[in-house]
């Protein structure tokens, strides 16, 4: 490059957890390729996607990793949380028991994983803001006991989408 010091880069794994339907593959193609599909199929295994972010003007690589929420479709959990060093924590504001489960996502995170990560808290399709069971209140309530950072998001609408993982990667940074 024009420092001559020659294609300086960084790689940052990040993983995306929470429940089955989530959203947690719509963010991804939301963040990586700005498209949403309300046809979906859960997710089989891990898919990953790698994405250019510009961070205080040096390229970084992110490569965000996808499983199943279901458990009989998820691949072999160490070598998903192997080497991560950032994750989004994803629950659907319109179920509650998907906001539930999240301590037990937390648990296996740190049990997988020795290194700190950083770690977002998400609130997925806030855009269904008539059938919400989950306040915003609870989830910032949450994120804060656990030293996560939060956010609401909307892969349909694309709210804070980008802002979501952005954080993430900065705060590795
Ligand atoms: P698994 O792969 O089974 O773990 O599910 P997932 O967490 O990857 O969920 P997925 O992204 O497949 O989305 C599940 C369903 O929710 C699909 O029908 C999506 O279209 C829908 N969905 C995802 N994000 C949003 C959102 O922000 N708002 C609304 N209204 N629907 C969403
Ligand atoms: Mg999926």
């Amino acid at each position: 490059d024009e420092n001559g010091e020659g294609g300086e880069e960084y790689l940052f794994k990040i993983v995306l957890i929470g429940d089955s339907a989530v959203g947690k593959s719509n963010l991804l193609s939301r963040f990586a390729r700005n498209e949403f599909d309300s046809n979906s199929k859960a997710t089989i295994g891990v898919e990953f996607q790698t994405q250019m972010v510009e961070i205080d003007g040096k390229e970084v690589k992110a490569q965000i990793w996808d499983t199943a929420g279901q458990e009989r479709f998820r691949a072999v959990t160490s070598a998903y949380y192997r080497g991560a060093v950032g994750a989004l924590v994803v629950y659907d504001i319109s179920r509650r028991g998907t906001f539930d489960s999240i301590k037990r996502w937390l648990d296996e995170l740190t049990t997988q994983n020795d290194s700190t990560v950083a770690t977002m808290l998400v609130g997925n399709k806030c855009d269904l803001e008539n059938i919400r069971e989950v306040s915003t209140e609870e989830g910032k309530t949450l994120a804060e006991e656990e030293g996560l950072f939060f956010m609401e998001t909307s892969a349909l609408e694309s709210t804070n989408v980008q802002t979501a993982f952005e954080i993430v990667i900065r705060e590795i940074y």
